[in-house]
């Protein structure tokens, strides 16, 4: 670490002391080194919103994205503030979906298909339930709540596609968004077929099977789509005896070569109980993978694409970022906070709620 680097690592520490118990540092596993050696806890989204919902912290400084800061803000009082160090520190695959598109799809497929929407439950016996991946916009998970439906993360998202399923009815379906390949990889873990499943573009004329099971919005992560089988192929050819894990935004075919697939607690669980000198190639942010390797010095840990980029979003939590908005909470303001409407409010928080209550 330079001299520059050292004096900011040194400062937050100072300003992390003189916040105490009022202030939790929570960080995301892709998240720089330099911000991870800040943060009290380090972890997946699910259990980044459930210690969010669980804390009594006066400033919860969320090193992360957007999305995982408005869920924190959904979730704790409003005596509670949350701070995200870069407001622009977004998600391109949560800008896949938005609520006018989304609200259009809605009331089309309702019309192909005849299911029913849940948040009438009287006009019938088969309902299309709608279901997030967690990372997307509040008005989105309001959405959710207001029609009978859930948020899910990677890390429970078939619990979440049981829980829909038993609401649905026996010929109901599911409108899964904005991550196709989770939705996918989900439903085919749970044995729904291919013929079951449908790729709703938005801006494009749709045509929905009246049997589908599962419609998957065609939104994608663009770190995660770059894993590819051929990578998958060239690293057993080098490591006959290696491991492979990936996260759940891969493509289908990477996430059926591999040997595992979860969230990125899951990977670190994974990696964690492996035996020394396992050769493992992990599917997921450079970030994360770089610090696996070097925590477990005994294994052979490498990123099955070489040359991935880190995840942009994420990177720009810098550290100076971090050290200015504790500066400004230690004089007495509060920036960058991240502050979800009440009237999304509402039905957000009972769309992560249903989803807090539902572990692997
Ligand atoms: P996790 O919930 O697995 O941490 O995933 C968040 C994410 O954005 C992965 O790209
Ligand atoms: Fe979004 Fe992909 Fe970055 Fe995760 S890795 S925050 S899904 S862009």
């Amino acid at each position: 670490m330079g001299s520059d680097e050292q004096a900011i690592a040194d400062r937050i520490s100072e300003l992390k002391e003189i916040l105490g118990d009022d202030l939790l540092i929570l960080g995301h596993h892709y998240q720089r080194d330099q911000i991870v050696m800040h943060a009290d806890v380090l972890g997946d989204s699910f259990l980044l919103a459930e210690l969010a919902a669980k804390s009594n912290a006066k400033y919860i400084v969320f090193c992360g994205v957007h999305f995982m800061a408005e869920s924190a803000d959904i979730l704790t009082s409003d005596k509670q503030s949350i701070v995200l160090p870069n407001m622009r520190a977004g998600c391109s695959m949560a800008d896949m979906a938005v609520l006018h598109d989304v609200e259009k799809a809605w009331g089309e497929i309702l019309e192909q298909t005849g299911l029913c929407d849940p948040a009438e439950p009287e006009s019938g016996e088969n309902f299309l339930i709608p279901v997030t991946y967690m990372n997307s916009a509040a008005d989105l998970k309001d959405f959710c709540g207001r029609h009978g439906g859930i948020v899910c993360t990677s890390s429970n998202a078939s619990g979440i596609l049981e829980w829909a399923y038993e609401r649905a009815g026996p010929k109901g379906a599911v409108l899964f968004f904005p991550d196709q390949h989770l939705g996918r990889n989900t439903g085919l873990s749970m044995g729904i077929p291919d013929s079951r499943m449908a790729v709703w573009t938005p801006g494009e004329k749709n045509q929905i099977p009246s049997d589908v099971k599962i419609v998957l919005w065609h939104g994608f992560c663009s770190v995660h789509k770059r894993f590819t089988t051929t990578q998958v192929d060239d690293f057993r050819s080098r490591n006959p005896n290696g491991v492979v894990v990936v996260h759940p935004e891969c493509p289908r075919e990477v996430v059926d070569a591999a040997d595992a697939n979860g969230s990125t607690e899951f990977i670190r669980r994974f990696v964690a109980k492996q035996e020394p000198g396992t050769h493992i190639a992990v599917g997921t942010e450079i970030n994360m993978v770089a610090r696996l390797d070097k925590q477990y010095p005994e294994l052979h840990i490498e990123c099955l694409e070489p040359t991935i980029c880190p995840c942009s979003t994420m990177y720009m939590i810098h550290p100076v970022y971090l050290m200015d908005v504790l500066e400004k909470i230690v004089e007495g303001d509060i920036p960058n906070q991240v502050i979800v409407e009440k009237k999304v409010q509402e039905g957000a928080k009972v769309a992560l709620e249903r989803m807090l209550s539902i572990k692997q």
